[in-house]
Protein backbone atom coordinates (compact mmCIF):
# COMPACT_ATOMS: atom_id res chain seq x y z
CA UNK A 1 0.00 0.00 0.00
CA UNK A 2 1.72 3.14 -1.27
CA UNK A 3 1.93 5.93 1.64
CA UNK A 4 2.19 10.18 1.89
CA UNK A 5 4.60 10.70 4.38
CA UNK A 6 4.99 13.98 6.05
CA UNK A 7 6.98 15.50 8.71
CA UNK A 8 3.47 14.65 10.95
CA UNK A 9 2.45 11.46 9.42
CA UNK A 10 2.92 8.34 7.62
CA UNK A 11 -0.80 7.56 6.05
CA UNK A 12 -2.13 4.84 3.35
CA UNK A 13 -2.90 6.20 0.41
CA UNK A 14 -6.25 4.70 -0.26
CA UNK A 15 -8.15 3.90 2.48
CA UNK A 16 -11.81 2.65 3.87
CA UNK A 17 -14.90 4.94 4.47
CA UNK A 18 -16.95 4.47 6.70
CA UNK A 19 -20.16 6.77 6.85
CA UNK A 20 -23.63 5.13 7.19
CA UNK A 21 -22.02 1.73 7.57
CA UNK A 22 -23.37 0.64 10.94
CA UNK A 23 -23.23 -2.26 13.27
CA UNK A 24 -22.18 -6.06 11.85
CA UNK A 25 -22.32 -4.45 8.26
CA UNK A 26 -19.73 -1.82 9.22
CA UNK A 27 -18.04 -4.49 11.41
CA UNK A 28 -17.87 -7.07 8.53
CA UNK A 29 -17.05 -4.60 5.71
CA UNK A 30 -13.65 -3.14 7.96
CA UNK A 31 -12.68 -6.79 8.40
CA UNK A 32 -13.13 -7.19 4.57
CA UNK A 33 -11.65 -3.98 3.85
CA UNK A 34 -8.41 -5.19 6.02
CA UNK A 35 -8.35 -8.77 4.52
CA UNK A 36 -8.05 -7.66 1.62
CA UNK A 37 -4.79 -5.53 2.21
CA UNK A 38 -6.56 -2.04 3.39
CA UNK A 39 -4.58 -0.33 6.07
CA UNK A 40 -6.48 2.98 6.78
CA UNK A 41 -10.24 3.72 7.89
CA UNK A 42 -12.10 6.30 8.29
CA UNK A 43 -14.54 7.11 10.90
CA UNK A 44 -16.18 10.02 13.11
CA UNK A 45 -17.80 10.32 16.27
CA UNK A 46 -20.92 11.79 14.09
CA UNK A 47 -21.18 8.64 11.67
CA UNK A 48 -22.45 6.70 14.98
CA UNK A 49 -20.10 3.34 13.56
CA UNK A 50 -17.38 3.45 16.16
CA UNK A 51 -18.23 0.39 18.17
CA UNK A 52 -18.87 -1.77 14.65
CA UNK A 53 -15.46 0.05 13.00
CA UNK A 54 -13.67 -0.96 16.40
CA UNK A 55 -15.18 -4.65 16.01
CA UNK A 56 -13.49 -4.66 12.30
CA UNK A 57 -10.58 -3.79 13.06
CA UNK A 58 -10.35 -7.35 15.67
CA UNK A 59 -11.98 -9.06 13.17
CA UNK A 60 -9.68 -8.05 10.44
CA UNK A 61 -6.83 -10.01 12.59
CA UNK A 62 -3.93 -7.39 11.74
CA UNK A 63 -1.92 -5.79 14.65
CA UNK A 64 -3.59 -2.57 15.68
CA UNK A 65 0.52 -0.95 14.96
CA UNK A 66 -0.23 -1.87 11.00
CA UNK A 67 -3.56 -0.14 10.95
CA UNK A 68 -3.95 3.92 10.91
CA UNK A 69 -7.25 4.80 12.15
CA UNK A 70 -8.71 8.47 11.93
CA UNK A 71 -11.78 9.86 13.51
CA UNK A 72 -13.37 13.19 14.03
CA UNK A 73 -14.30 15.68 16.97
CA UNK A 74 -18.10 16.95 15.78
CA UNK A 75 -18.39 20.97 15.17
CA UNK A 76 -20.63 21.15 18.12
CA UNK A 77 -18.09 19.73 20.70
CA UNK A 78 -14.92 21.90 19.71
CA UNK A 79 -15.11 23.00 23.31
CA UNK A 80 -13.86 20.01 24.66
CA UNK A 81 -11.90 17.33 22.22
CA UNK A 82 -10.79 15.89 24.94
CA UNK A 83 -14.43 14.61 26.31
CA UNK A 84 -15.28 13.37 22.74
CA UNK A 85 -11.65 11.63 22.06
CA UNK A 86 -12.29 9.99 24.69
CA UNK A 87 -15.56 8.16 24.32
CA UNK A 88 -14.47 7.49 20.78
CA UNK A 89 -11.37 5.56 21.75
CA UNK A 90 -14.04 3.33 24.59
CA UNK A 91 -15.96 2.84 21.27
CA UNK A 92 -13.24 2.09 19.11
CA UNK A 93 -11.99 -0.15 22.24
CA UNK A 94 -8.46 1.17 20.98
CA UNK A 95 -5.71 3.09 23.24
CA UNK A 96 -5.25 5.80 20.25
CA UNK A 97 -6.20 6.95 16.64
CA UNK A 98 -3.45 7.83 14.01
CA UNK A 99 -5.32 11.19 12.75
CA UNK A 100 -7.82 13.04 15.28
CA UNK A 101 -9.76 15.61 12.98
CA UNK A 102 -11.85 18.65 13.39
CA UNK A 103 -14.61 17.06 11.32
CA UNK A 104 -16.00 20.69 10.33
CA UNK A 105 -15.04 24.33 11.38
CA UNK A 106 -17.25 25.95 13.92
CA UNK A 107 -16.60 29.59 13.98
CA UNK A 108 -18.56 30.21 17.39
CA UNK A 109 -15.21 28.52 19.00
CA UNK A 110 -11.61 30.11 18.73
CA UNK A 111 -10.02 27.76 16.40
CA UNK A 112 -6.59 28.78 18.55
CA UNK A 113 -8.20 26.96 22.07
CA UNK A 114 -9.22 23.58 20.37
CA UNK A 115 -6.17 23.28 18.07
CA UNK A 116 -4.25 23.69 21.35
CA UNK A 117 -6.32 21.39 23.43
CA UNK A 118 -5.84 18.49 20.58
CA UNK A 119 -1.88 18.75 20.80
CA UNK A 120 -2.08 18.21 24.63
CA UNK A 121 -4.20 14.89 23.15
CA UNK A 122 -1.40 14.07 20.66
CA UNK A 123 0.95 14.71 23.62
CA UNK A 124 -0.39 12.07 25.85
CA UNK A 125 -0.60 9.54 23.41
CA UNK A 126 -4.37 10.03 22.63
CA UNK A 127 -3.77 10.61 18.96
CA UNK A 128 -0.55 10.01 16.50
CA UNK A 129 -1.75 13.20 14.85
CA UNK A 130 -4.19 16.12 14.41
CA UNK A 131 -5.96 17.58 11.42
CA UNK A 132 -8.91 19.53 10.30
CA UNK A 133 -11.27 18.09 7.69
CA UNK A 134 -13.79 20.77 5.39
CA UNK A 135 -11.42 23.88 5.97
CA UNK A 136 -11.12 26.17 2.91
CA UNK A 137 -7.44 27.85 2.65
CA UNK A 138 -8.51 30.76 4.91
CA UNK A 139 -9.66 28.63 7.18
CA UNK A 140 -6.39 26.01 7.01
CA UNK A 141 -4.22 29.12 7.19
CA UNK A 142 -5.62 30.00 11.02
CA UNK A 143 -4.58 26.33 11.63
CA UNK A 144 -1.41 26.88 10.41
CA UNK A 145 -0.48 30.41 12.22
CA UNK A 146 -1.50 28.44 15.46
CA UNK A 147 1.69 26.69 14.68
CA UNK A 148 0.72 23.03 15.67
CA UNK A 149 1.33 20.43 13.49
CA UNK A 150 -1.85 20.25 11.67
CA UNK A 151 -1.14 16.73 9.23
CA UNK A 152 -4.43 16.58 7.02
CA UNK A 153 -6.79 18.73 5.93
CA UNK A 154 -10.00 16.11 4.61
CA UNK A 155 -12.10 17.53 1.88
CA UNK A 156 -14.24 17.28 -0.70
CA UNK A 157 -12.27 16.50 -3.88
CA UNK A 158 -13.12 14.33 -7.23
CA UNK A 159 -13.13 14.57 -10.79
CA UNK A 160 -16.09 17.03 -10.65
CA UNK A 161 -14.71 19.58 -8.13
CA UNK A 162 -11.13 21.15 -8.28
CA UNK A 163 -9.55 21.95 -4.78
CA UNK A 164 -6.36 23.65 -6.83
CA UNK A 165 -5.45 26.68 -4.18
CA UNK A 166 -6.06 24.66 -1.18
CA UNK A 167 -3.72 21.67 -2.50
CA UNK A 168 -1.00 24.06 -3.53
CA UNK A 169 -1.43 25.34 0.28
CA UNK A 170 -1.00 21.85 1.62
CA UNK A 171 1.50 20.96 -0.31
CA UNK A 172 3.60 24.25 0.77
CA UNK A 173 2.92 23.20 4.31
CA UNK A 174 3.40 19.30 4.61
CA UNK A 175 0.39 18.66 4.85
CA UNK A 176 -2.20 15.49 3.07
CA UNK A 177 -4.86 16.32 1.85
CA UNK A 178 -7.29 13.17 1.84
CA UNK A 179 -10.26 13.33 -0.61
CA UNK A 180 -13.57 12.20 0.86
CA UNK A 181 -16.78 11.12 -1.44
CA UNK A 182 -14.00 10.71 -4.23
CA UNK A 183 -17.18 8.66 -5.89
CA UNK A 184 -19.21 11.30 -5.45
CA UNK A 185 -21.37 9.27 -2.89
CA UNK A 186 -21.76 6.83 -5.96
CA UNK A 187 -23.01 9.88 -8.19
CA UNK A 188 -19.87 9.70 -10.45
CA UNK A 189 -19.39 6.12 -11.11
CA UNK A 190 -21.93 5.86 -14.10
CA UNK A 191 -20.74 9.22 -15.61
CA UNK A 192 -20.06 9.05 -19.52
CA UNK A 193 -17.08 11.12 -19.73
CA UNK A 194 -15.60 8.69 -17.06
CA UNK A 195 -17.02 5.87 -18.57
CA UNK A 196 -15.43 6.22 -22.29
CA UNK A 197 -11.48 6.52 -20.27
CA UNK A 198 -12.51 3.48 -18.18
CA UNK A 199 -13.63 1.39 -21.59
CA UNK A 200 -9.97 2.57 -23.00
CA UNK A 201 -8.21 0.54 -20.40
CA UNK A 202 -10.81 -2.33 -19.35
CA UNK A 203 -11.84 -0.36 -16.37
CA UNK A 204 -14.61 1.00 -14.60
CA UNK A 205 -15.19 4.47 -14.13
CA UNK A 206 -15.32 4.53 -10.58
CA UNK A 207 -11.72 3.38 -11.13
CA UNK A 208 -10.49 5.92 -12.96
CA UNK A 209 -12.26 8.52 -10.59
CA UNK A 210 -10.32 6.91 -8.15
CA UNK A 211 -6.79 6.73 -9.99
CA UNK A 212 -7.03 10.50 -11.18
CA UNK A 213 -6.70 11.22 -7.16
CA UNK A 214 -4.31 8.95 -6.10
CA UNK A 215 -2.21 9.66 -9.05
CA UNK A 216 -1.56 13.36 -7.17
CA UNK A 217 1.59 13.82 -4.99
CA UNK A 218 -0.15 14.29 -1.19
CA UNK A 219 -3.20 13.16 -1.98
CA UNK A 220 -5.30 10.21 -0.64
CA UNK A 221 -8.57 9.24 -0.81
CA UNK A 222 -11.49 7.14 0.67
CA UNK A 223 -13.74 5.31 -1.15
CA UNK A 224 -16.77 4.02 0.93
CA UNK A 225 -17.96 0.56 -0.19
CA UNK A 226 -19.25 -2.12 2.03
CA UNK A 227 -18.59 -4.81 -0.67
CA UNK A 228 -16.12 -6.21 -1.39
CA UNK A 229 -15.80 -6.43 -4.85
CA UNK A 230 -15.96 -2.86 -4.90
CA UNK A 231 -13.06 -2.63 -2.40
CA UNK A 232 -10.67 -4.78 -4.29
CA UNK A 233 -11.55 -2.77 -7.83
CA UNK A 234 -10.96 0.15 -5.50
CA UNK A 235 -7.20 -1.09 -4.42
CA UNK A 236 -7.16 -2.06 -7.77
CA UNK A 237 -6.92 1.95 -9.35
CA UNK A 238 -3.88 2.37 -7.00
CA UNK A 239 -2.26 0.97 -10.14
CA UNK A 240 -4.53 2.44 -12.69
CA UNK A 241 -1.92 4.65 -15.23
CA UNK A 242 -4.11 7.50 -16.60
CA UNK A 243 -2.11 8.89 -19.98
CA UNK A 244 -1.79 12.40 -21.23
CA UNK A 245 -5.52 12.03 -22.97
CA UNK A 246 -7.26 10.92 -20.20
CA UNK A 247 -5.64 13.58 -18.11
CA UNK A 248 -7.21 15.83 -20.57
CA UNK A 249 -10.57 14.54 -20.64
CA UNK A 250 -10.50 14.70 -17.27
CA UNK A 251 -9.61 18.38 -16.72
CA UNK A 252 -12.56 19.12 -19.08
CA UNK A 253 -15.04 17.64 -16.89
CA UNK A 254 -17.23 20.50 -14.80
CA UNK A 255 -15.11 21.06 -11.24
CA UNK A 256 -17.91 22.61 -9.66
CA UNK A 257 -20.10 19.38 -8.37
CA UNK A 258 -20.51 19.56 -4.58
CA UNK A 259 -22.21 16.40 -3.26
CA UNK A 260 -21.64 17.31 0.61
CA UNK A 261 -22.62 20.96 1.27
CA UNK A 262 -24.83 21.35 4.65
CA UNK A 263 -26.43 24.25 6.18
CA UNK A 264 -23.19 24.33 8.53
CA UNK A 265 -21.10 24.39 5.53
CA UNK A 266 -17.99 26.99 5.70
CA UNK A 267 -17.73 29.79 2.53
CA UNK A 268 -16.65 27.49 0.42
CA UNK A 269 -14.92 30.38 -1.99
CA UNK A 270 -13.25 31.70 1.26
N1 LIG B 1 -14.99 14.85 6.60
C1 LIG B 1 -16.22 14.89 6.12
O1 LIG B 1 -16.97 15.84 6.35
C2 LIG B 1 -16.68 13.77 5.23
C3 LIG B 1 -17.83 13.94 4.45
C4 LIG B 1 -18.22 12.91 3.60
C5 LIG B 1 -17.50 11.72 3.59
N2 LIG B 1 -16.42 11.55 4.39
C6 LIG B 1 -15.65 10.28 4.42
O2 LIG B 1 -15.36 9.91 3.07
C7 LIG B 1 -15.87 8.61 2.83
C8 LIG B 1 -16.25 8.42 1.37
O3 LIG B 1 -17.22 9.35 0.94
P1 LIG B 1 -18.76 8.96 0.71
O4 LIG B 1 -19.12 7.83 1.58
O5 LIG B 1 -19.52 10.23 0.85
O6 LIG B 1 -18.87 8.56 -0.81
P2 LIG B 1 -17.99 7.88 -1.94
O7 LIG B 1 -16.90 7.11 -1.36
O8 LIG B 1 -17.70 8.94 -2.94
O9 LIG B 1 -19.07 6.91 -2.62
C9 LIG B 1 -19.60 5.81 -1.92
C10 LIG B 1 -20.62 5.12 -2.83
O10 LIG B 1 -19.95 4.60 -3.99
C11 LIG B 1 -20.23 3.20 -4.13
N3 LIG B 1 -19.02 2.56 -4.62
C12 LIG B 1 -17.84 2.39 -3.97
N4 LIG B 1 -16.94 1.79 -4.76
C13 LIG B 1 -17.56 1.56 -5.93
C14 LIG B 1 -17.15 0.96 -7.15
N5 LIG B 1 -15.91 0.49 -7.32
N6 LIG B 1 -18.06 0.87 -8.16
C15 LIG B 1 -19.31 1.37 -8.01
N7 LIG B 1 -19.76 1.96 -6.89
C16 LIG B 1 -18.88 2.04 -5.85
C17 LIG B 1 -20.61 2.73 -2.75
O11 LIG B 1 -21.50 1.65 -2.85
P3 LIG B 1 -21.21 0.21 -2.16
O12 LIG B 1 -21.09 0.43 -0.69
O13 LIG B 1 -22.40 -0.58 -2.58
O14 LIG B 1 -19.94 -0.30 -2.79
C18 LIG B 1 -21.33 3.97 -2.19
O15 LIG B 1 -22.67 4.00 -2.61
C19 LIG B 1 -17.06 8.51 3.80
O16 LIG B 1 -17.51 7.19 3.96
C20 LIG B 1 -16.44 9.13 5.03
O17 LIG B 1 -15.58 8.19 5.67
C21 LIG B 1 -15.99 12.57 5.20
Amino acid sequence: MPTIETPHLIMPKLGLGTWQLRGAECARAVADAIGLGYRLIDTAEMYGNEDGVGQGLRDGGVPREQLFVTTKVWWENLAAPDRALEASLARLGTEYVDLFLIHWPNPAVPLPATIAMMEVLKERGLCRAIGVANFTPRLLREAIDTGAPIAANQVEYHVMLGQDPLLALCRENGIALTAYSPLGKGGLVDDPALARIAAKHGVSGAQVALAWLLGQEMVAAIPKSGRAENMKKNQAALTLTLDDEDRAALAALPKDRRFVNPAFSPDWAD
